[in-house]
């Protein structure tokens, strides 16, 4: 899409880290902005600072592994803009635990943001976009879409997922000659508080053993890591309004970490076997 001026951004895990970062880049390029999100405080205190920038934006309570509420979000969205023009779905939730012991309770809360998060987007605003004849619809996957390292057993696989359906979506779009176009955003480590917030959504609280480390802790290290590392979430935001504009149908920020997808499939293809697996 060109011309973003004047339009309508809906943004899932809009008050903070990279949802944060795509709404002020959108605010950037003239857009109006829906920030949903779970967190009261982070979303007052965003739609404040827009307010304070003359942007218009509104905000909604909105948990995405919910679709009443996505459909809500959407119904919200058309009452007070009467167009909806990009949805990013990219609230999102992780922890560090092995396959197993995870708790299946785990694998649904993260599987169900995650990835029916989207899944429910896509059901709730496709069919509005392509009634108006234009919209653009990304969603937040992951280098944890591309290739699976261990230890993140759910986050993987919602990822994967999240690449799955954007590039079925993507090419379904084309294959019927849609106004509509998508993209997938596979970050690699950017400066957020996923970790933070994760654990404190995570139901029951619980912070059993997993191989010895509790989850509390494994969470902390990687929370260090992004603090340390990780990129500006609002440069997140400025490559992602890029890819928007120019049609791109993968954003990666971190394009160098493409290469051990790359080694992966080539070792598929030549012998079979799963890069990076040491025994003991
Ligand atoms: N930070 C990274 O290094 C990194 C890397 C790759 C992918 N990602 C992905 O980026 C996306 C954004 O995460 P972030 O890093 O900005 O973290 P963040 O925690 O700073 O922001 C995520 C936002 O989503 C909201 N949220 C969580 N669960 C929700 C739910 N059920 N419904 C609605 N809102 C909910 C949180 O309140 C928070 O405001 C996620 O999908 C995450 O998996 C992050």
């Amino acid at each position: 899409m060109k011309n973003l001026n004047g339009k309508v951004a809906v943004i899932t895990g809009g008050a903070s880290g990279i949802g944060l970062g795509m709404a002020r880049a959108f605010a950037g390029a003239g857009m109006h902005l829906v920030i949903a999100d779970l967190d009261d405080a982070a979303r007052t205190a965003a739609l404040a600072e827009f307010h304070a920038a003359g942007i218009k934006a509104i905000g909604q309570r909105c948990d995405v592994s919910s679709q009443e509420q996505v459909q809500a979000l959407a119904r919200m969205t058309m009452d007070n803009f009467g167009g909806v023009h990009v949805l990013c779905n990219n609230a999102g939730v992780g922890i560090p635990t092995a396959t197993h012991p995870m708790k299946l309770a785990d694998w649904r809360w993260i599987i169900d943001v995650d990835l029916y998060g989207p899944i429910y987007g896509i059901d709730a605003f496709l069919p509005i976009m392509e009634a108006q004849g234009e919209g653009h619809i990304n969603a937040t996957s992951s280098m944890a879409g591309l290739f699976a390292s261990g230890f993140m057993g759910a986050y993987n696989v919602a990822k994967h997922g999240v690449v799955a359906l954007m590039a079925t979506l993507a090419r379904d779009l084309a294959g019927r000659k849609s106004a509509v176009t998508a993209s997938v955003l596979c970050p690699g480590p950017i400066n957020t508080n996923i970790s933070r917030h994760s654990v404190a959504y995570r139901p029951g609280h619980a912070k059993p053993a997993a191989d010895g480390v509790s989850v509390g802790q494994a969470a902390k290290g990687i929370q260090k890591l992004l603090e340390e590392q990780g990129m500006d979430p609002d440069e997140v935001g400025r490559i992602v309004l890029d890819a928007i504009h120019t049609g791109r149908f993968w954003i990666l920020t971190h394009p160098d970490m493409a290469k051990i997808a790359v080694k992966q499939t080539a070792a598929m293809a030549a012998d079979g076997s799963l890069t990076g697996v040491r025994r003991g």
